[in-house]
């Protein structure tokens, strides 16, 4: 399996991992009901985020922590949601890519999660 290369790598995985989470119930409130996201405006900005975390390029400037803090006021993020997240996110690497940058990938996600699951108790 090829591992992640390229900001269209990091495109078609994003929109694997959105897929994922929004068909899951346990999880597709929290985008849909609580942040109505807009996914084709959101989906560049998690782009611009794993493009700068993985490849060193890309231009993501926003406070992710803090996003997540202010939608933990209005909706709880509990730990399961996160397990929930980090599960998806593991199987979208797993389907699609695999190799160095895709367990940057994984290893990054769950240190990432960690630390918003301890900031949000
Ligand atoms: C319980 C787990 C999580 C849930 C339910 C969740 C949900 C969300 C939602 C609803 C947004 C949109 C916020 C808005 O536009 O108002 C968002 C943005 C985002 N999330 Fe998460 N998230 C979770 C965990 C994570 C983790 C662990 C990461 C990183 C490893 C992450 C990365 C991002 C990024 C990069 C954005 C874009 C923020 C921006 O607009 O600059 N999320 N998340």
């Amino acid at each position: 399996m090829k591992d992640i290369q390229n900001r269209n790598d990091i495109d078609l995985l994003m929109r694997d991992f959105y897929g994922r989470l929004l068909n899951d119930p346990a999880i597709s409130y929290v985008f849909t009901d609580v942040a109505k996201i807009d996914l084709e405006h959101h989906l560049p900005t998690i782009g611009d985020f794993w493009e700068q975390n993985l490849l060193h390029t890309g231009n993501y400037k926003n406070n992710v922590l803090q996003i997540h803090q202010q939608l933990h006021q209005k909706e709880k993020l509990s730990p399961e949601l996160f397990e929930i997240w980090l599960d998806h996110f593991y199987i979208a690497i797993d389907a699609n890519f695999g190799g160095k940058n895709s367990e940057k990938a994984k290893t990054r996600a769950l240190s990432i999660a960690t630390i918003m699951k301890i900031k949000m108790q």
